[in-house]
């Protein structure tokens, strides 16, 4: 999909084959203002005539189509409702830019102007632009499928977001808008298509060849791909613990963005989860609802993603990324209960509950940044269920040794529309990780499931800043990969790099 902007002339002599215009509502009825306006007077009142009637009331998400309104060079204009004006926000415009692209689905027009940005200050015109592309996109991707039958793709390929007055405040701002949300957009396909494929085909070597891919594509990324064998030699026995259960071998996957001018500027590092099949292991999980967990290497794509977005938009930063890659399987290999190893901290756990996997390749992971003296480390894991108990599946947690960065990282998420709230820490949740043999044990009991996951990750994060993302209720719907937090850390990085 080609997104652009269109800043010239009125709607009414708009060449798109569709143009969108919002509409409010006041007291129960709908308000014309800006775009729709311009289109009634074109027309010589077709649309408040229709506004009369009372049909239509300009609610959110209302959608009403008219065709070949004299006047009007479109063939087609779209009123969508957008509520009360003093109400619409970022999460509003994502909705009523995805009812719009829906309504859009079945129709035959190739080019479409969306005019929703149209009612922003200049302030948050970046922002709309940006939130209108994620949200087109998101409706607009296409299901990874395997199936031999193929849809035919959908005939739009242009999409405008369009004003109705311009100055150069509100032109410079739009195409900022276009660069981020496209760079963005792009960061979250690669992220859900990667976590849509099977674990059959999504193992820890497709995912260090994606990641190739990746690197081959843009001359700012390095790669290097970590095996096993020298995983032995670093001493990552948490980790190997995991993968040595599977067939599969594991893969510490690391890329290098540089992007500052100065090459040598302490790095921002995201490390990702990559269980690419979480059965459970030993510790074997119910059979409900277990080919979800494919999705357990959420984190990785969503790392991964955020890079590609950042490499995109050339933000001037250095970026590491390490994907902590394998698979976790029963087999006369694997790990048991009550399994002592060595992490390459030095500290040892005992595993009490091979199903608490994930803590156990991030540690290593985390361990082995620190070789990077990054300034900030940030993990994203679908790390525990108990997530999704206390927050959903609208909002990920975050958990950080650093107040400060946990509040840049919320406050990234409100201007994009992709939120996290904080959750806390403490000695006392710390407490319940206490092993009878080793340093630390591996589950801290069924209270406080997220808390004392990031509480066993916090062990080994004492020598920089560091936030940990749980994103096990976010990063996929009933349906798919979501592609969060991508739009979060692309936004928490803009904000860094031109801070
Ligand atoms: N990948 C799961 C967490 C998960 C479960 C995410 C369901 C999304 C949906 C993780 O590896 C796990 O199994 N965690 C355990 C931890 C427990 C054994 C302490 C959990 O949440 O049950
Ligand atoms: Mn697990
Ligand atoms: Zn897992």
């Amino acid at each position: 999909m080609q997104y652009t902007l269109n800043h010239s002339d009125s709607p009414a002599n708009n060449p798109d084959d569709c143009i969108v215009v919002p509409v409010f509502s006041h007291n129960e009825k709908a308000e014309l203002h800006l775009a729709a306006k311009n289109v009634d007077k074109a027309c010589s009142g077709k649309i408040s005539q229709f506004i009369e009637t009372g049909d239509f009331k300009g609610s959110l998400e209302e959608v009403h189509l008219f065709y070949g309104l004299d006047g009007i060079k479109a063939s087609r204009v779209m009123l969508v409702g957008c509520g009360e004006k003093n109400k619409f926000d970022l999460p509003s415009l994502n909705k009523v830019t995805k009812a719009a692209a829906k309504a859009l689905k079945s129709s035959t027009s190739s080019s479409v102007s969306l005019y929703f940005a149209d009612v922003f200050k200049p302030k948050k015109i970046q922002r709309a632009v940006t939130q209108i592309i994620i949200a087109y996109a998101d409706n607009d991707y296409q299901l990874l499928d395997y199936k031999s039958e193929k849809k035919s793709p959908s005939k739009l390929d242009k999409v405008s977001i369009a004003f109705t007055n311009t100055s150069d405040k509100v032109n410079k701002r739009s195409e900022l808008g276009i660069l981020y949300g496209t760079s963005i957009a792009k960061g979250m396909k690669l992220s859900r298509d990667l976590a849509n494929h099977p674990g059959n085909i999504c193992t820890p070597t497709f995912i260090a060849n994606e990641a190739k891919t990746v690197a081959r594509d843009y001359s700012s990324i390095d790669i290097e791909i970590i095996e096993e064998a020298e995983m032995e030699k670093m001493g990552m026995g948490s980790f190997l613990s995991v993968s040595k259960g599977s067939d599969e071998p594991g893969k510490m996957i690391v890329l290098k963005y540089t992007g500052a001018k100065d090459k040598n500027q302490a790095p921002i590092a995201l490390i990702g989860k990559g269980i690419t099949f979480d059965t459970g292991g030993i510790s074997l999980k119910p059979g409900a609802k277990m080919d979800e967990m494919k999705f357990d290497m959420c984190g990785a794509a969503g790392m991964l993603g955020t890079l590609k977005a950042c490499a995109e938009m050339k933000l001037p930063l250095n970026i590491v990324v390490v994907l902590a890659a394998a698979e976790n399987m029963p087999s006369g290999r694997a790990s048991k209960p009550g399994d002592i190893v060595t992490s390459m901290s030095g500290k040892t756990i005992e595993i009490l509950n091979t199903d608490a996997e994930g803590r156990l390749v991030l540690c290593d992971a985390l361990t082995y940044v620190g070789k990077y003296k990054p300034e900030i480390v940030i993990d994203a894991a679908t790390l525990t269920g108990a997530c999704i108990v206390a927050l959903g599946h609208h909002i990920c947690a975050v958990l950080s040794n650093n107040d400060g960065l946990a509040d840049d990282l919320i406050k990234a998420g409100n201007t994009i529309n992709d939120r996290a709230w904080q959750l806390p820490m403490g000695e006392d949740y710390k407490k319940q990780l206490k092993s009878s043999f080793a340093d630390l044990g591996n589950i801290g009991g069924p209270a406080a499931g997220t808390i004392t996951a990031a509480c066993f990750l916090s062990e080994f994060t004492k020598e920089y800043k560091w936030a940990h993302l749980d994103i096990a209720g976010t990063a996929w719907s009933e349906k798919d990969a979501t592609g969060r937090p991508v739009p979060l850390l692309s936004q928490y990085l803009i904000n860094k790099a031109y801070k």
